[in-house]
């Protein structure tokens, strides 16, 4: 039960409130700065629209039309936190054939289970840079996740986007750029979902911080007020590329953008979500962050989770029997409730799990065979088999250790000093060397830092089956090993260091959710900040005193500053293992020694100090009375985008990463497929109507709680007492016949179903932007004589310079790795670019428009292609206009 006491016994220790209703009036909204806002969209886009969905649509139109009332509201919501199997148990309408859903964390594999791959973080996948690791990370993943019984994959986080390097849970998602994110985000959903696991995009939006992210009644969450521009072009761009994969369901995030709430945003929900990016699946609340029921329900949420309201654990919650009765008194129109329930039960048709679907074997808050199957119902549960052990592992281990290998970062290799001999004696310091001593998952939801890194803290961690730690693989190399297993240097060394002596410090940087607070960091790192923990910069720069040759390995959530002792003569190498879950030993020892050559690139900068970033990225926002307000003043410049403006050279850039051995790119050619013919794309095609379901509502009698039901205390369900139901109905069928309205519907609120945005028109929008328009080819031979390795091929865009737009000078659009190439042996690989690369959006026209494309004079204006090894190292330009290419050119930034 530790996992999520913390966020429950809070809220707790804050509710002021009647804990079991809270269905009334839409809270309201803080002022938020001038120029953010988040306008009415009204009503919820019906969902089935889309061809790919059409026929899953169909199939759950017939299902739950044979669904009473609160069969369908039960379906909507959870049955509360700590009351079933998973992190989260949906409603179920058995009567019907329509199970209860199994939704589980974690971002990296299945969490709160045993005999499970604990896979390398996002930010390690990320730092691959290499689109099959990230696919077949995901593949075992989803099997994983199917073999437990999980019907819902709580990830990829694509949200945070990682513009705030101190922020917590940016290690859950895959690095500092929109379109990283966006193709690893769309790679982990095509892998998870092809399993038949339903993967779940998060955090929708803006959940750049930790600290005060929750709403809390006297409080509430912070705004991240995001112009609509840098939303499109930044914050949206992974969600639109997971949209175009066909994930099935989205979450909402806990703070509010430009002053809504995530769960009851109308803007973003349905108006991104679901119009513009055309999202067929169903959107879920955050776990305790649904905050109202109607204003909601009319904001485009489909499900709540996990059930209960703010105060969570008295059977309270905004639906199930609220949004009932919200149904039966006219308040919620019955085709909002109808698309939620079809949109949930289609997600489930469209992945096939209407067939064979194993049953939850696990259980997340009980490790013995038998135990409570609601312990939130403590001490009424009912007591029964909860864990069946299976072990979904397989042979993922190897791709496990492949990913943690391969994102491996050489940031620094003087003198060629790695690889290491393996005569070389080695003296080892730092804790982060060694798995914790209590154990690998000593502490709950890996809420501490005591040994080998390889996981934050939170909701997006998964059980470690074992751990492989660096101490271990290092001495099954070596005999002459030494660990100072302390993080203070010894005060004496004997022997003292001899030339030869090379020592390898390990340090490292934690980060977590906000529900913990670990050696005072509340999730996002706001005490040690940019520093190693445990005094872990101390640590390398005694090392450096000591010794002639030191190779310094970080594990991180996210970048450091190295400034204390990049420069120091003995520091020889620094290596970012970033976290490299369970296989973190023999992964990195194959690097050390020289088996591969590290090939994983930063997916962040490494800035030389924290004011090289604006205060608006750098700092978290802390008002401690109000609403919090975290303007992204900063606009489309963050990370390696607001450097590269102000000309301030990181101390190592976005996408750097040496190897053992160097890459030649050569014989680059840019190809043209499809013209750019117009700045606006293809007009989107009308919006095809859908079927709906009668809109009467239903009689009061499909919402009568059964006869002789006996209730599990606390949990959470749909129905009503015939009394209540009685009433409720009553007002809804007089409000109905007068056209009187009983709820104060939101400003803007209508009905009627909308034609559809010109920027819309296809899962992920108008599906002109996904087209390729440009293919650039280049050739990467292995230049060196010793050392196989991979090289990562990475593309950015610089946009026309008479664009009349201001963008940033560059910005990556694709990337590609290389298999393994021997000394002298070259690959040709393939980048492209499609329309909504060479776009930007416009806020008038709200469309994305290219403005390099063929004007009325039939001249198009020139894109550069610039294709390297580094953000900073692109010494190969391509040029839209002439279709040539240069190499040897200097890199612009
Ligand atoms: C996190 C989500 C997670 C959920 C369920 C929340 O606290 O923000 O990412 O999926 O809990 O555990």
């Amino acid at each position: 039960m530790a996992v999520r006491s913390n966020l429950v016994w809070l809220t707790l220790a804050l509710s002021l409130f009647d804990p079991t209703c809270n269905a009334g009036p839409v809270r309201q909204r803080e002022a938020v700065p001038d120029g953010f806002y988040a306008a009415p969209y009204y009503p919820t886009p019906y969902g089935g629209w889309e061809d790919s969905w059409k026929e899953s649509y169909a199939k759950a139109q017939v299902l739950v039309d044979r669904m009473t009332l609160a069969e369908k509201t039960n379906i909507t919501g959870g049955s509360g936190i700590f009351m079933g199997p998973c992190v989260g148990n949906s409603g179920s309408a058995y009567r019907v054939g329509f199970p209860q859903l199994c939704l589980q964390d974690g971002a990296l594999g299945v969490g709160n289970t045993d005999h499970n791959t604990a896979f390398p973080a996002g930010i390690t996948t990320g730092a691959t840079f290499d689109k099959d690791l990230i696919y077949a990370r995901a593949v075992a993943m989803g099997k994983e996740f199917r073999g437990k019984g999980a019907h819902v994959f709580l990830g990829p986080s694509v949200g945070p986007l990682g513009r705030k390097p101190l922020g917590g849970r940016n290690w859950e998602g895959f690095g500092s750029d929109p379109v990283l994110q966006g193709i690893a985000g769309a790679l982990t959903i095509k892998g998870v979902q092809e399993q038949g696991v339903i993967a779940t995009i998060k955090h929708f939006i803006g959940n750049e911080q930790e600290m005060y992210r929750m709403y809390n009644p006297f409080q509430p969450g912070y705004s991240s007020n995001i112009d609509d521009r840098t939303l499109h072009e930044l914050y949206l761009w992974p969600f639109a590329d997971g949209v175009h994969a066909g994930v099935g369901s989205a979450m909402t995030s806990y703070n509010a953008v430009n002053g809504s709430a995530g769960s009851q945003n109308a803007y973003m929900i349905n108006n991104l979500l679901k119009d513009e990016l055309g999202f067929q699946g169903f959107v879920m609340s955050d776990w305790l962050s649904h905050l109202s029921g109607v204003a909601s329900a009319l904001a485009g949420l489909d499900m709540s989770m996990p059930g209960d309201t703010q105060i969570p654990l008295f059977g309270g919650s905004p639906w199930k029997f609220h949004l009932t009765e919200a149904v039966l008194n006219g308040s919620v129109p019955v085709d909002r409730l109808n698309d939620m329930a079809t949109r949930i039960v289609a997600a489930w048709y469209q992945f096939g799990q209407d067939k064979d679907f194993p049953a939850v074997n696990f259980h997340s808050y009980v490790s013995n065979e038998k135990g409570l199957l609601y312990p939130g119902a403590v001490p009424a549960s009912p007591i029964g088999k909860v864990n069946w052990f299976v072990d979904v592992q397989a042979d993922h281990a190897s791709v496990a250790r492949q990913i943690a290998q391969d994102a491996i970062t050489l940031l620094k290799n003087d003198d060629d000093f790695l690889p290491l001999s393996t005569k070389s004696p080695l003296k080892v310091f730092g804790s982060d060397a060694r798995v914790d001593p209590a154990g690998a998952n000593s502490c709950g939801s890996r809420a501490c830092n005591k040994g080998t890194l390889g996981m934050g803290w939170g909701s997006g961690v998964a059980n470690y089956p074992y751990f492989d730690d660096p101490i271990t693989a290092i001495k099954k190399r070596l005999e002459d090993v030494k660990l100072y297993d302390s993080d203070n240097f010894p005060l004496i060394l004997t022997p003292s260091p001899t030339d030869d002596d090379v020592a390898i410090v390990f340090i490292n940087s934690d980060a977590g959710e906000n529900s913990f607070t670990v050696e005072g960091n509340h999730g996002d790192r706001d005490n040690d900040k940019f520093s190693a923990w445990h005094n872990g910069d101390k640590l390398v720069q005694k090392a450096a005193e000591k010794y002639r040759n030191v190779v310094v390995v970080v594990h991180t959530v996210g970048p450091l500053i190295v400034e204390p002792w990049i420069d120091l003569p003995s520091i020889k190498t620094v290596l970012f293992a970033h976290l490299p879950g369970q296989e973190a030993g023999e992964s990195l020892a194959n690097v050390l020694f020289g088996d591969v050559s590290p090939s994983g690139h930063l997916p962040y900068s490494i800035t030389k100090k924290e004011d090289d970033l604006p205060d608006s990225v750098s700092k978290l926002v802390k008002e401690i009375i109000g609403q919090p307000q975290d303007t992204y003043s900063e606009g489309l410049y963050i990370d390696y985008r607001w450097l590269n403006k102000q000309k301030i050279k990181p101390r190592y850039a976005f996408g750097h990463g040496l190897s053992y051995t160097t890459f030649n790119y050569t014989d680059a050619h840019i190809k043209l497929v499809n013209t750019l013919s117009s700045a606006l794309p293809t007009a989107r095609q009308p919006k095809p109507s859908v079927p709906v379901l009668s809109t009467e509502i239903p009689p009061a009698s499909e919402a009568y709680e059964p006869a002789g039901f006996t209730k599990v205390w606390r949990y959470i369900y749909s129905w009503l007492s015939k009394s209540d139901a009685d009433k409720a109905y009553a007002v809804g069928v007089s409000s109905t016949k007068s056209g009187s309205k009983t709820y104060p519907y939101p400003e803007g609120y209508s009905a009627v179903q909308k034609p559809g945005v010109p920027a819309g028109g296809g899962q992920g929008g108008n599906p002109a932007l996904f087209d390729t328009n440009f293919e650039v080819d280049v050739t990467v031979q292995n230049t060196g004589s010793t050392h196989k390795g991979k090289a990562s091929v990475q593309a950015y865009v610089q946009f026309p310079a008479d664009s009349g737009y201001d963008t940033p000078i560059i910005q990556l659009r694709d990337f590609a790795k290389t298999k393994q190439l021997a000394a002298g042996e070259s690959e040709t690989v393939t980048l492209r670019l499609r329309r909504k690369d060479l776009s930007v959006w416009d806020t008038q026209k709200q469309n994305w428009v290219a403005p390099g494309a063929e004007g009325d004079n039939g001249k198009s204006k020139r894109y550069t292609v610039w294709v390297g090894e580094g953000s900073d190292k692109l010494f190969t330009r391509c040029f839209s206009d002439t279709l040539v290419c240069e190499r040897g050119v200097e890199s612009p930034v």
